[in-house]
Parts: C-alpha cells; structure tokens; sequence
C-alpha cells in the first residue's frame, strides 16, 4: 500500500507532551510520546509484551512505561527494564514497534514504511515552516476530527462551486455562484489550478464589502492541498506575496479522517483566535456536508459520479489518486 510510505500528519507538535497519547493513522493504532530530549516518537500502540495500549502508560524518566507490567522503553524502541527480572538484560528482541516520525509545519508527520528506493524526495512547503517567510504569519488550525474520507475532504478543499451554497455570505453568494474557466496542469507532486475566480462576499476576516478574487489550487499530495490567494487591490497585503492556507488530512481509516488548516498569513494584527475562530466557522459550514456524502470513499471511476466542468480540478485530483495507485478512503 503506497499510502504508508507517505508522510502523513497525525498531531499539532504543540499537542505532543510529556505524557503519551493515542492518535491512529491508515487503520493503525499510535502512540505518541516525547522523550526527555524533546525528540518526538510514533510506535505501535501495541506492548509487545501481551498486546496493552502504551497510550495507557506514562513517560518516566524520559522513557515510556507499559501500563501493564511496567516495561520501559527508551526512543529507540528497545526495552531496557522489565520489573519483574530487576537483573535482567532485555535482548534486541524486546523491542517495540516504531515509524519514522518527523516534525513539520507546526506538526508531527508518520510514515508507517520505509519509501520505495525510486521515491521522490520529500516535497517541502517552506512557506508554511514557522521560521521561514517572516512576511507571513503562521498559524494552525484543527484538528477536526470528520465522519468522510480524506480525499472527500481534499476535494470539497479544491471546490469553488459549493461556496455560494455551504458558505452563503462568506466564501461565496448565490446570486453570483458561477465559475469561470480555469487551467488545469499536473505538476511532478500532483495537480495544480490556476486563475480560478470565485465572488466572495467576505473572504477573509478583514474583508468589508464583496470582491472577484483568485486563487491557485495544488495538490501537492493525495491528502494534502494548498490554496494561494491573490492579494485584494487596496487591501494591505504585500504586492506579490500570496497568502496560503494548506489543508493537511490525516487519513484514520477509509471514511473517517482528522484535518487541519495551516495558514500562512499577512495579517498580523488579528489574534491567533480570531483567525481559527473564521476557520472553524468555514470548516464547521463544510463538515455536515462531507459527511453526508455517499459513497464515503472517493469513487474514481469516471463515470461513478456525474461531473460539470466547473469540476474539471476535482476530475484531476481523482486522476491522480488513480495514477498514483492509492487505495486508501477511495473506491478504484
Ligand atoms: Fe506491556 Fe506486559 S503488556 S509490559
Ligand atoms: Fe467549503
């Protein structure tokens, strides 16, 4: 499965502390710890003892303590101390199950296998890292945790028809809900929408009155997309530095899923609040809608659903899972 070679988010870094916590990504069970030099780990959430949650235990000494008979573990997974032989030497075998694990973004990525030999590098997205671009501010909103798969999620993230009706007064009006044609064009990572034009009558939190405003879509990954907005003309952006919010999805089994926004913004006067606060509001209008979607997994049979070519980039992010041989929250 080509999924679990993918980096995927699975926890705010901020939310990762000093005691262990559960989190599952791709059907399988985590746990999520930090040891005492801060280095961020994801194992099986799986003893290897008798099978207990290590999500029920606690971290002692920078180590991770079984709930059940007490086994403690050091970052590398390897057992160092079983209670009940004080004397005893735990082998290589007394090991637990651990993923790579890396933070970026504000968040703690997993990936459940080692990539194919020919994989591509990872695909970075530098706007988003809380220290680069210090003209934009960074700011993380989520999780949401939704009833849909996480390709339902990316498409409705890639949608601009729906805004006039699931966002009525805010990301769009149905007195203007028409779209007009936009480009289309792979990209080497995925799928990449340019001049999309939406009316919108309050795109953001400081827009007053009504404005035609454009976007880029990219599909940078199969559960992961980034929108860029053009600056307003007169609003304060800075010319030529285009705001972004990435939608990151981790895929928790085929039809449930945890989301979140990372946005990278010119504003910097409004609290972290106020922008997650316009974020959960957009979100909250769109989860209703995701799970109310049949089937759960994305069909990518051409002909399963019926298309407009206002669709024409949901019709390429379906491609693309396809060509890219995922399985996982779709139905091939
Ligand atoms: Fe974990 Fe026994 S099940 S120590
Ligand atoms: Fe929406």
């Amino acid at each position: 499965m080509i999924e679990r070679s993918l980096w995927h988010p699975v926890a705010l870094s901020h939310a990762v502390g000093s005691q262990p916590q559960g989190a599952s990504l791709l059907g399988e069970d985590l746990v999520l710890w930090r040891d005492a030099a801060g280095a961020a780990h994801a194992w099986a959430d799986q003893c290897p003892h008798r099978g207990a949650r290590l999500s029920l235990g606690r971290v002692a000494g920078g180590q991770l303590e079984c709930p059940y008979h007490g086994w403690r573990f050091e970052g590398s997974g390897q057992c160092t101390h079983i209670p009940a032989l004080p004397d005893f030497t735990p082998g290589a075998r007394h090991r637990a199950r651990s993923f790579d694990a890396r933070e970026a973004y504000g968040m703690l990525w997993v990936r459940l296998a080692p990539p194919p030999a020919d994989a591509p590098p990872i695909h970075d997205f530098p706007l988003f890292a809380a220290e680069s671009e210090p003209r934009l501010r960074k700011t993380t909103s989520g999780p949401y945790r939704v009833e849909a798969s996480a390709p339902r999620i990316i498409e409705n993230f890639l949608d601009m028809a729906h805004f006039g009706y699931v966002h009525e007064g805010w990301l769009g009006s149905r007195d203007r809900p028409e779209i007009p044609p936009y480009e289309v064009a792979p990209t080497p990572h995925g799928v990449l929408a340019t001049g999309c034009l939406a009316w919108q009558p309050r795109s953001s939190i400081h827009a007053e009155s009504g404005a035609q405003v454009e976007y880029t879509y990219e599909v940078t990954a199969p559960y992961m997309a980034v929108l860029t907005k053009k600056p307003e003309p007169g609003s304060t952006a800075i010319e030529g530095l285009w705001e972004s919010i990435a939608m990151f999805v981790c895929p928790v089994t085929e039809e449930s899923s945890v989301a979140w926004t990372r946005m990278a913004m010119n504003d910097f006067d409004s609290p972290d609040a106020r922008l997650i606060d316009f974020q959960n509001t957009i979100f909250g209008q769109d989860q209703p809608v995701l799970e109310s979607q049949r089937p759960k997994r994305l069909p990518l049979r051409p002909d399963a659903e019926v298309h407009s070519a206002a669709d024409r980039m949901s019709a390429a992010y379906r491609r693309y899972l396809k060509e890219s041989g995922i399985g996982f929250g779709v139905i091939a």
